[in-house]
């Protein structure tokens, strides 16, 4: 421990993406809808899926493979692992647990799941920057994946539509040049309005007491009522952390949103007064891939040349709980 607050530095991200397209035309034969439904509606068009055995490790995994390239440091050096997923196929070990053992690392380091749904990336910076702030660890590997397709209900036309799978990670680590990436950052919810998105995770109880009434299977999710709560809070939201950072929007290069519907990532674009330019979307072929879509945006975006480095971006999610997080970040030459 120390006395002085140690900066943090970005140091690698990397993405991944299960093979599988599944067109909104695709979706038809599930169920009545269209193309033209769920594209006005929503800006998506397809959506990725894992098929057989695929699950959110394996995609977690590789996205750490790459993000631990990028940034330098060996996988034998990373002191913590965090892994943020509200689709685990199973509830323990934690996801990261099984990514520790996957990338080969038998020294004994903590790893931990946070569930804070589709800001979970937000969430896993927010305490990496803290335990890189205190010097109690060095080197942190954050691994966002998601396997919704294995948990919507794929009956229920309002919800399967939206969501995808896939897998981003971010390796973070002390910054010599005393410069840190995390210029700001916030996490925030409010439980009160947890029923807007809901996924029970029940068993029975005892057979020698009286049986609980379980809950439907599936993600349950109150469209509008998401809808309604997100656009009425975010912007304002992603504009008052820019202002309580000291800048102004102009002075931030992109905004890398939580892509989740493209008419609520554009109320926060006009909010900023963002050109098409600096708004990073890639909803339209990937869906919603909950806590693992911000940092594909950013890896994907950097990786295709759509963003350039040596840049700043303000990065925002919301998702069920109801949690809302933003950072605004430094990304480095080198990242990706
Ligand atoms: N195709 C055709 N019709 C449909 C479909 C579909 N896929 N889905 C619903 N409909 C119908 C409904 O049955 C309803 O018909 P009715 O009027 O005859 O009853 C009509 O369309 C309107 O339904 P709504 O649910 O009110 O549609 P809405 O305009 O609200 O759009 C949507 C639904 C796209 C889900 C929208 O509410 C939305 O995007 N909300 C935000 C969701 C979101 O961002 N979730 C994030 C989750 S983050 C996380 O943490 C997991």
């Amino acid at each position: 421990m120390t006395d002085k607050l140690i900066p943090l530095k970005i140091a690698g991200v990397g993405y991944s993406l299960p093979e599988t397209v599944i067109t909104n035309d695709d979706l038809t034969k599930l169920y009545d809808t269209s193309d033209e439904w769920i594209y006005t509606r929503t800006g998506i068009k397809e959506r990725r899926v894992v098929s057989g055995e695929e699950n959110a490790i394996d995609l977690g995994f590789d996205a750490a493979k790459k993000a631990i390239e990028k940034s330098g440091i060996a996988a034998d050096e990373i002191d913590l692992i965090l892994a943020a997923s509200s689709a685990p196929p199973d509830l323990y070990p934690a996801i990261a647990c099984h990514i520790q053992a996957r990338l080969g690392i038998s020294k004994a380091i903590p790893a931990f799941d946070i569930t804070a749904a589709c800001s979970g990336l937000i969430y896993g910076l927010s305490i990496a920057k803290a335990y890189i702030a205190s010097g109690m660890y060095k080197n942190i590997l954050i691994v966002a994946t998601d396997n919704n397709s294995r948990l919507v209900d794929w009956t229920d036309r309002g919800t399967s539509i939206l969501f995808g799978d896939g897998a981003g990670a971010v390796v973070v680590t002390q910054a010599e040049d005393g410069i840190d990436d995390i210029i700001a950052i916030d996490i925030k919810a409010d439980g009160n309005y947890g029923h807007l998105i809901e996924l029970a995770f029940d068993g029975k109880n005892c057979p020698l007491v009286e049986q609980y009434q379980e809950k439907p299977k599936g993600i349950r999710m109150n469209g509008r009522g998401v809808y309604t709560f997100v656009a009425k809070i975010l912007p304002h939201y992603v504009e008052e952390l820019i202002t309580n950072a000291g800048m102004k929007a102009e002075d931030i290069d992109y905004l890398i949103p939580h892509q989740a519907n493209i008419r609520i990532i554009q109320a926060v674009q006009e909010r900023l007064g963002y050109p098409d330019e600096k708004v990073v979307t890639n909803i339209k072929y990937y869906g919603n891939t909950s806590a693992a879509s911000i940092p594909i945006a950013l890896a994907e975006s950097v990786e295709k040349g759509k963003i350039k480095l040596g840049t700043t971006a303000v990065l925002c999610g919301f998702g069920a709980g109801m949690t809302w997080g933003g950072a605004i970040v430094r990304l480095r030459e080198g990242i990706c």
